[in-house]
């Protein structure tokens, strides 16, 4: 265990009337990876930006590693390493001066530095391009030079915002691949992402938060078990359109069958409490009941339609 932390108590953030953090209580702790998704808005890039004082809290306060970021924040910070509204870095530079700036920023010593920069360029995997100069590359190969400098003075902490946003497919997957590596080296990584599947792929555990409210925060094991109420749903679509009365005698009907959604005249949302044998026996009773089944899929995780439900309740 490393035993490290971060932790906001209270935490409030307020642009004139708008409350864009309501009274944030959270503890993390551990060497882990903690998603904090939410919608565009939810206040995330707000919390971050409290968390590593380049904003003062409304009111309540900040914690790393139990220090607190407004009373003594550059022993706070030292813990810390940061990637929010990374700056573009200036294209005529390389990755390797790229960091020897960012390490004498952060007075890492120069025979430090010599170990630490082709330690984090290979733990971004960007050891191939470390002399070549950083204007010609792609986003995600900034992204993962941003990564490396947030990496540079060996932080046990990180705080990462919404790294993979705005790169094309293949520099988001590289992007979530070092973010996943993060964590192996006993570090606590805090990642925000409005992208559910980049918190489900990576992190360990999930706060999630929407109109600057925490909504809950616990492990993907709980939180997937909690929501899914011990029920999965089915996805069915169909050649021909479903009337009222089909969906009520040939489908509703069907032993292992909960509740029926129809999703579109084609389309149909099962809920089952679940296995795929009881599955499988569902698809045999739907084509007995003479229906033309185009496909037949597991629909969204629990997780999914909680984070869709909250992204919908009154925007
Ligand atoms: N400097 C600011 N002045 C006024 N409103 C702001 C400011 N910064 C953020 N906000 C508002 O606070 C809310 C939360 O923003 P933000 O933390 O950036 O959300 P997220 O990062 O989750 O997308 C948004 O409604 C945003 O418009
Ligand atoms: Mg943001």
């Amino acid at each position: 265990m490393g035993g490290h932390s971060i932790e906001t108590r209270h935490l409030t953030k307020q642009f004139g009337k708008f409350v864009a953090l309501d009274a944030l209580d959270l503890r993390i702790e551990g060497s882990k990876c903690v998603g904090f998704l939410g919608p565009n808005g939810a206040g995330k890039t707000t919390t971050l930006k409290m968390l590593t004082d380049m904003l003062f809290p409304s009111s309540g306060e900040c914690f790393l590693d139990g220090i607190s970021v407004q009373k003594d924040r550059k022993r706070a910070l030292e813990a810390c390493g940061v990637l929010i509204e990374s700056p573009e870095i200036y294209p005529s530079l390389t990755p390797r001066q790229a960091l020897e700036m960012v390490a004498d920023l952060r007075n890492v010593p120069v025979a430090e530095q010599k170990i630490r920069i082709p330690a984090v360029l290979e733990e971004v995997k960007m050891s191939d391009w470390a002399d070549k100069k950083v204007g010609k590359f792609s986003k995600g190969m900034k992204q993962r030079v941003n990564i490396a400098a947030a990496l540079v003075h060996d932080p046990p902490i990180l705080l990462l915002d919404e790294p993979a946003t705005g790169l094309d497919p293949r520099g988001m997957a590289e992007v979530r691949d070092i973010v996943r590596g993060l964590k192996k080296r006993n570090r606590l990584v805090f990642m925000s992402s409005h992208i559910l599947p980049e918190v489900t792929d990576v992190c360990d555990e999930v706060a999630l938060i929407n109109h600057g409210k925490l909504l809950f925060y616990d492990t993907l094991d709980n939180v997937t078990a909690k929501f899914s109420h011990g029920q999965i749903s089915v996805d069915v679509n169909f050649v021909h359109p479903l009337s009222d009365a089909d969906v009520a005698a040939k489908v509703a009907s069907l032993p292992g069958i909960v509740r029926v959604e129809q999703l579109d005249p084609r389309r149909l949302r099962l809920y089952t409490p679940g296995g795929p044998e009881e599955e499988a026996k569902i698809l045999r009773g739907l084509i007995s009941a003479g229906l033309d089944v185009v496909s037949f899929q597991e629909s969204k995780s629990a997780l999914e339609e909680v984070y869709l439900s909250q992204i919908s309740r009154g925007d």
